[in-house]
């Protein structure tokens, strides 16, 4: 039996690829097209592992998606694979479009075709995963209740809309073609092997160089946070589980500002790596606030529970820990994603606001 990962080279997928192959023998199929967000270095313990096939191309590629169907017949479809910063799709939104829209209606046709053909229960026990994030609900007010399935999609940047549009595409393919789909809305993700372009790598990377740690605004935006590996946890509960044509909300119980996720990070390695020059609350800076920026999101996470059983393993307060000090033993890494194209980020998105 096989699956076939799209992304897996990136901070989810990667990470899911590990767990799935550290508790199964059914082989990993990873399509990525290796962006600037890929990294094989993730996978790097998979050396000389069979069960882990690396092919590296673009979900936009008919070609590539229809032999690669044909030769691996996988049972399973978990799509992960687009680009996923918001402040990258404010400044360049077309590449949001090809892979997020485009890339995701020509997997789920790929998908459809090689469903087509399949005979016996191989055809009502296929699935095909969407794996999709709490922003396509748009921003929450202090006090209203989290999101659940039925909440509206309100898309408020180019990222969640061309999510949003890949949500619709998978929906409507179950509903029309009958294909078995799942989608997954999950929180904002942290843990190892993040590209420390989103929050909570970025802080930490920055604190160690003792440059600044900039903060959009007033810092008082809300966002629920899971660890990766719950996250994984959770993708694995409903693919193994989840009533096709369903969408099941995934977070960690677990709002926080900002601001208090900064000074959590500063105090951690306050703890852990003190630096000679004072505590890195020192480098905490204002800047100007992101363009259309959401407030708040939270996600309730009841029905995964209620119908699945699933509840994350880790609380902040551990999975933090954790994050940080993976941080502080993967140096190596840390230097390795730092290249010249992640050093033109920063100039772009911070140099010049
Ligand atoms: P990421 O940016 O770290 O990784 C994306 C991966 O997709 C990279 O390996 C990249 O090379 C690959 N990719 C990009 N375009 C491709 C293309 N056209 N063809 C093939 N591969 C391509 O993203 P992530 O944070 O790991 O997110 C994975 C998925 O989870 C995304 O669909 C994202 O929307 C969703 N999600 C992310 C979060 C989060 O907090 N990071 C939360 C909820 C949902
Ligand atoms: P991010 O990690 O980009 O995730 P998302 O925008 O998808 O939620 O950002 C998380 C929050 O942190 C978001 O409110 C924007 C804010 N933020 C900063 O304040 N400073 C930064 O340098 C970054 C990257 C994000």
């Amino acid at each position: 039996m096989t699956i076939l990962v799209t992304g897996g080279a990136g901070f989810i997928g990667s990470n899911f690829v590990l767990d799935w192959l550290a508790q199964s023998d059914e082989t990993v199929v990873n399509l990525d097209a290796l962006t600037y967000a890929g990294n094989l270095q993730n996978l790097a313990s998979l050396q000389g592992d069979e069960r882990h096939r690396f092919v590296r191309g673009d979900i936009t590629d008919r070609e590539l998606l229809a032999q690669l169907f044909q030769t691996h017949r996988p049972r399973a479809v978990l799509h992960f694979a687009a680009e996923s910063h918001v402040d990258r799709s404010i400044l360049g939104p077309g590449a949001f479009i090809k892979t997020n829209v485009d890339g995701s209606f020509a997997l789920l046709e790929a998908a459809r075709l090689h469903w087509l053909g399949l005979e016996g229960d191989a055809k009502p026990t296929f699935r095909f995963l969407h794996i999709s994030t709490d922003e396509v609900y748009g921003s929450l007010a202090p006090d209203a209740p989290a999101f659940n399935e039925s909440h509206p999609y309100q898309p408020n940047s180019p990222y969640s809309a061309s999510k949003a549009a890949s949500d619709h595409l998978a929906r409507a393919w179950f509903h029309t073609y009958g294909l078995p789909v799942l989608t997954t809305n999950c929180s904002n993700n942290y843990g190892p092997f993040h590209f420390p372009e989103k929050l909570i790598p970025l802080m930490i990377v920055n604190a160690l160089a003792g440059k600044p740690l900039p903060i959009y605004g007033d810092g008082q935006q809300v966002r629920d946070w899971l660890y990766v590996k719950d996250h994984c946890s959770a993708i694995r509960t409903v693919l193994a589980g989840g009533r096709v044509g369903e969408t099941y909300n995934v977070g960690g119980w677990n709002e926080m500002t900002n601001r208090s996720i900064v000074q959590t990070i500063c105090a951690l390695l306050d703890e852990m790596k003190p630096a000679a020059a004072g505590p890195y609350e020192r480098l905490v800076t204002h800047v100007k606030d992101r363009p259309g920026h959401d407030r708040r999101y939270a996600i309730d996470a009841r029905k995964i529970q209620r119908e699945l059983g699933w509840r994350p393993a880790e609380s902040f307060e551990t999975g933090i820990r954790k994050t940080v000090r993976w941080y502080l033993d993967n140096a190596a890494w840390v230097a390795n994603v730092q290249s010249g194209g992640y050093r033109d980020w920063v100039a772009a998105n911070y140099e010049q606001r």
